[in-house]
């Protein structure tokens, strides 16, 4: 099989494809021929080796893990012996965690993992980029945020894989949604059903006082400090990048009227994961949630990918096509198109405030 390796820490073009041989079931494991894998912040700080604590994970001097990516989705091919959950010609999609290898052209998983079926309505694309905005926004809006009916949730970052999830999901737990991005992503994010736009560049949302029950940070460039003021009493800062300041604010705000929450969603157990891929692919198979997706490469192309995440400024996620299938109304032309067209759009009307 045909996989996206890279030898040592670097910029995207460190990593090429190869050939290895097609790996093979062992009990309980399921074989997925991969049809859609996110490239996403974590394979790009894999990738890179920064900043620097990311060597703890992947390698010290060199990466440990040479093939990146965890979200995909895919049909199982082959399962080995014991497997109940899975049989051949199964969609399937699922996060193979810090076990990595889904940019290649089969991936090989626990069928105990964070794994399952992928309902027919639902895109191969779709369902990988599923699992890299909404797997992680879910758990921090609902068990970190305990956002309820009527809260005024405020996503900064919301034009980008996890924002972009965190505005639908925190609408679909019926929360008043402000979505703060700059200005070529503003029609992009209204479309996902934000209720107000803040142009990060004209106006600082951290200016406002008491209005918002939750804050989530889904790109972590605001601190707890900053955003305090602007929360209610009782109200939560969510922020997904890990600084010592965040995770001492963790510990100390549990004292003050208003918390400060770091998550690490990634860590999470399977089993935990398991039934919020249930959900999420179930409310995408209602039409209810539709992650966009800023660009669908082949996997010949994935050092593109990785040039898109590094840019920072992706409308939803990156995803690589190491075996493709999919044709119809949300395949790749359509789904692209729709990230651009706004975007575009936006840029056209507003050419001095591109960025
Ligand atoms: N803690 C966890 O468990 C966890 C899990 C997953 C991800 N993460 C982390 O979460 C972060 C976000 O991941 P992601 O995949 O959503 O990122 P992403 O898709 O790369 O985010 C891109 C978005 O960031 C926005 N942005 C760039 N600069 C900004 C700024 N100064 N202020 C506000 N927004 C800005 C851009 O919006 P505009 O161009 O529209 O401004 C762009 O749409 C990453 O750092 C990732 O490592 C943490």
């Amino acid at each position: 099989m045909r996989v996206a390796a890279y030898e040592q820490y670097g910029p995207p073009g460190v990593v090429a494809i190869t050939d290895r041989p097609d790996p093979i079931p062992r009990e309980g494991q399921v074989r997925v021929r991969v049809h859609a894998a996110v490239v996403g912040s974590s394979d790009s700080a894999a990738r890179s080796g920064t900043p620097w604590f990311a060597r703890l994970a992947f390698g010290l001097r060199a990466p440990k893990q040479h093939v990146l990516g965890s979200e995909f989705a895919g049909v199982v091919d082959a399962i080995g012996p014991g497997v109940t959950r899975f049989a051949v010609g199964d969609r399937a999609f699922g996060a193979t965690g810090i076990g990595l290898g889904a940019h290649a052209e089969h991936v090989v998983v626990a069928e105990s993992g964070a794994v399952v079926r992928l309902p027919d309505e639902v895109s191969m694309a779709d369902a990988a980029a599923i699992c890299d905005g909404a797997l992680t926004a879910l758990p921090f809006l609902r068990d970190g945020g305990h956002v309820r009916p009527g809260d005024r949730v405020l996503v900064n970052g919301a034009s980008g894989s996890v924002g972009a999830a965190a505005v639908q999901l925190a609408k679909h737990l019926g929360a008043e949604v402000i979505a703060v991005c700059g200005p070529a992503h503003a029609e992009l994010v209204r479309s996902l059903g934000a209720d107000r736009v803040i142009d990060r560049t004209r106006e600082d949302f951290t200016q406002a006082r008491s209005e918002y029950e939750v804050i989530f940070d889904a790109v972590g460039k605001s601190t707890f400090r900053r955003c305090r003021r602007a929360l209610v009493a009782g109200g939560s800062y969510l922020t997904t990048v890990p600084s010592w300041s965040i995770v001492f604010q963790q510990l100390t705000s549990k004292l003050g009227s208003r918390r400060a929450v770091i998550m690490f969603t990634g860590l999470r157990k399977d089993a935990e994961k398991r039934p919020d891929l249930e959900e999420l692919g179930a409310l995408a198979a209602a039409g209810a949630f539709r992650p966009p997706i800023e660009r669908m490469l082949p996997l010949e192309q994935i050092a593109a990918a990785h040039r898109i995440v590094d840019a920072g400024h992706k409308g939803g996620s990156a995803v690589i096509i190491p075996v493709p299938i999919e044709t119809g109304p949300t395949d790749a032309a359509s789904v692209t198109d729709t990230v651009r067209a706004t975007r575009d759009a936006a840029s056209d009307a507003t050419p001095e405030a591109a960025s």
